[in-house]
């Protein structure tokens, strides 16, 4: 197996000089929510043989670390609602990388204390309203109860710099945005508020009309809590924040107004085993045909791994007047 294989340090450079140290890797389509801005209301979700197996999925993230990826990220669709994702975990956890996760958060009351004896050291957790009907508006399947008895959990359990993620939309929870940062203050939890990305064709969902800025938001949180920018990074796009008084620290993602590809160092894995060099593009290497045609060959999977690197671009586009948006959907990508 390719875990006992030394760290190869610079292994994945890409043309531009980043070095792609960070994995994002979905290991589900499916959710147990809707949010009206990821799915539609009748999604279909794929077919299980396209679908990665849970060892290729650990095949995958341990020829990752042998190439010197420090960090995994976890991501759906909602990737605690996969049967035995918990085996995944626990695999995942003895690497020796940083293991975190992004969930919805409806399956923590249950699964907290297990995530963090698994290894799981950061869950970013999705949280749109505190209003218990405009959350079940905003996730359409969601209960508001679930969520925040899972954040507790969580923070029972011992997780240390939970971080709640709020996509911002206007008309709709933009009247929120100081609940939401007290709600973090209170708790000892990092916010970011994110920008709506343009991903997936969502006929029921206006996004030009929906959308809502960074600057906006910063804005409206000033008037209460005068923000201090700070030099801070986590591995991402966030931009953060402190709070003179609190220390939660605020992120802004913002995919439209802002470029943050200069130092991205990450890349992400489909469901369906396709390496995506770049959110914003469709460049790809299809990682599933690799490891099924040529089961066992993890010296091919890493050379194709480190061949694909040559195939990140400088930079992505968004734009929202611009047709054709991209046309993958958010809980194919991985967040
Ligand atoms: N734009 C921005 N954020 C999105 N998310 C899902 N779809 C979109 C989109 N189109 C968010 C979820 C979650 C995070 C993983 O991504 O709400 O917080
Ligand atoms: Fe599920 Fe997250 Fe998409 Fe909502 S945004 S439907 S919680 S994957």
């Amino acid at each position: 197996m390719t875990d006992n294989v030394a760290p190869k340090e610079d292994a994945l450079v890409d043309k531009f000089g980043r070095r792609v140290d960070y994995v994002r890797l979905s290991v589900t389509d499916r959710c147990d929510f809707r949010c009206v801005y990821c799915m539609s209301e009748d999604m279909q979700f794929l077919p299980k043989p396209q679908v990665l197996t849970l060892e290729e999925l650990y095949q995958l993230a341990a020829s990752f670390v042998s190439l010197g990826v420090r960090k995994i990220r976890l991501t759906g669709g909602e990737p605690l609602v996969r049967r035995d994702v918990l085996w995944l975990i626990r695999q995942i956890g003895q690497l020796g990388c940083e293991l975190v996760i992004t969930s919805n958060g409806s399956q923590l009351s249950k699964m907290a204390p297990a995530l963090r004896e698994a290894g799981v050291s950061r869950i970013n957790i999705s949280l749109d309203s505190l209003n218990p009907e405009r959350f079940k508006r905003l996730t359409r399947t969601g209960r508001l109860e679930q969520v925040l008895g899972g954040i507790d959990a969580a923070l029972d359990a011992g997780f240390e710099r939970l971080k709640l993620n709020a996509v911002v939309l206007k008309g709709r929870n933009d009247d929120e945005v100081l609940d939401l940062v007290d709600f973090a203050r209170d708790r000892g939890l990092d916010i970011s508020f994110i920008e709506e990305m343009p991903l997936g064709a969502i006929t029921e969902h206006d996004r030009a009309e929906a959308y809502c800025s960074s600057d906006e938001v910063r804005a409206l949180i000033e008037q209460r809590y005068p923000l201090q920018p700070t030099t801070e990074r986590t591995a991402g796009p966030s931009r953060y924040y402190r709070m003179a008084d609190s220390d939660s620290r605020i992120g802004f993602i913002s995919p439209h107004s802002h470029n943050f590809c200069a130092d991205c160092n990450r890349v992400r894995v489909t469901v369906e085993g396709r390496l995506l060099l770049c959110l914003g593009n469709e460049h790809s290497v299809d990682l599933r045909e690799v490891m099924r045609r040529h089961p066992g060959d993890s010296e091919r999977l890493r050379q194709t791994i480190i061949d694909a690197m040559d195939l990140k671009p400088e930079r992505h586009w968004f734009d929202l007047d611009d047709e054709p948006q991209i046309v993958r959907f958010m809980n194919m990508t991985g967040g």
